[in-house]
């Protein structure tokens, strides 16, 4: 176990009607000139955004609004956001919707008030940011990405289409308003692709090189079982609030890092993955049920017994002592059937991604500064060429 320092601040909002106190809670965690963010209308379709600017009407604070965060969220629409709350004196950034608006909301925060270009620190260019961030609130209405409760934000700049996250203890809300009931409106497809992300959140940090991570691994391979247990009856039942509930807090969960404090993390899928997204812009859950299977074939070898230990634990498969990699292939098995039942694509065909466009993928994906890509067995250009194959079978 490695050693570990930890501070989740969040301050989480859970339960019916809970979006009521939104104004409070912008009020109580210093705004006092706010920009709504939001997405592509699903918010104010369900008037959910209504609601939010009632509250935030009900203890006079000013707002502007902005939306149109489109998934996969652009860096364009970010340059506008900082125009216009620099132009307005905005003090709080509070965003409505899913990760994609989150994150949109978070590059803004960052960008007010520095000097440059918002993604220098996105590309790598500039390191800890040293100028004030805006804080940060959330209404979330998409359990998924985690964003309400993670330290990421996840912008693609437009010239070039380059998807790239970054991470600064900064980036955690303020607080997270979580109204399972927001959720009921989801098409099928969003809610599985939100389970196969929060599902990989939890594996990235699963599949590690740190030994004696017992109490971490457990808490994991809870959440999964509860994920498990919940999704199917979320797409089945949309209205179903204890089904919508657990998800809703099993995502957040799944990404605050409380299942990787004491670990090495991996994420080479993540970033495989984001490559995906930012050249057929298909949803990031839906890019990733279709690589972490690949991966998780092409890496089995490196570690046999922690493949077969989630496949026990969480798929409660047997264990074959004498061959523990079935047991290992058995849990990828099960896997890929359980996301293909929730209608999630596995193979390269079913996300209408194109063989011949792997080369470009492989090259086109971040790697470290050391030219490789993860932890658990690191990758390089050629290896995440293989996952790409192994994930058109
Ligand atoms: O844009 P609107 O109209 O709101 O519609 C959205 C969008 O079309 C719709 N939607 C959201 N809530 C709804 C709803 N429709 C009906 N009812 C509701 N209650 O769902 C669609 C997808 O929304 P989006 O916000 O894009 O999805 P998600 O939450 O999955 O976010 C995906 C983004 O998050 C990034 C991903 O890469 C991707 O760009 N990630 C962010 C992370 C982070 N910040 O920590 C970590 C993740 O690994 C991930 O990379
Ligand atoms: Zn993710």
């Amino acid at each position: 176990m490695l050693n570990f320092q930890f501070c989740s601040p969040t301050e989480f909002l859970f339960g019916r009607d809970t979006e009521s106190q939104t104004g409070e809670c912008v009020r109580k965690h210093g705004g006092t000139r706010v920009l709504v963010h939001y997405g592509g209308g699903s918010v104010e379709r369900s008037g959910l955004l209504g609601r939010v600017l009632s509250s935030l009407d009900a203890v006079s604070i000013p707002y502007f609004t902005l939306g149109g965060a489109v998934p996969n969220p652009r860096s364009g629409l970010v340059y506008e956001g900082i125009e216009l709350c620099r132009r307005e004196s905005i003090d709080f950034v509070l965003c409505v919707g899913g990760g994609s608006a989150i994150d949109s909301g978070k590059a803004i925060a960052l960008g007010i008030h520095y000097d440059g270009d918002f993604w220098d620190f996105f590309s790598g260019k500039t390191g800890a940011p040293a100028h004030p961030i805006l804080p940060v609130g959330v209404v979330l209405t998409l359990p998924a990405a985690g964003s309400e409760g993670s330290t990421a934000s996840v912008i693609t700049h437009e010239d070039g289409m380059f998807k790239r996250g970054y991470n600064i203890e900064q980036f955690r809300p303020r607080f997270a308003v979580l109204n399972p009931e927001l959720t009921y409106t989801l098409p099928s497809y969003q809610t599985a692709c939100g389970v196969s992300d929060m599902m990989c959140h939890i594996f990235e940090r699963y599949f590690t090189n740190t030994p004696d991570v017992d109490l971490t691994d457990r808490l994991a391979e809870a959440l999964l079982q509860a994920i498990i247990y919940a999704a199917p009856t979320a797409i089945r039942e949309p209205n179903n609030y204890e089904a919508r509930a657990q998800l809703m807090w099993a995502g957040m969960l799944a990404h605050n890092n409380l299942v990787g404090v004491d670990r090495e993390q991996d994420w080479a899928s993540h970033s495989i993955e984001h490559e995906l997204s930012a050249l057929y812009d298909v949803a990031h859950g839906a890019g990733l049920s279709v690589v972490y299977p690949a991966w998780m074939r092409y890496q089995l070898d490196h570690d046999p017994m922690r493949f077969a230990q989630i496949a026990t634990r969480v798929w409660g498969c047997d264990m074959d002592y004498q061959h523990p990699e079935r047991t290992a292939n058995e849990g990828i098995e099960r896997l890929t059937a359980f996301w293909s039942s929730l209608g999630l694509p596995v193979t390269f065909a079913e996300l209408e991604a194109k063989p011949e466009d792997i080369p470009a993928l492989a090259a086109k994906t971040a790697l470290g500064p050391d030219g490789l890509l993860g932890s658990f067995r690191p990758l390089d250009v050629k290896a995440i060429e293989a996952i790409l194959r192994l994930a058109c079978r």
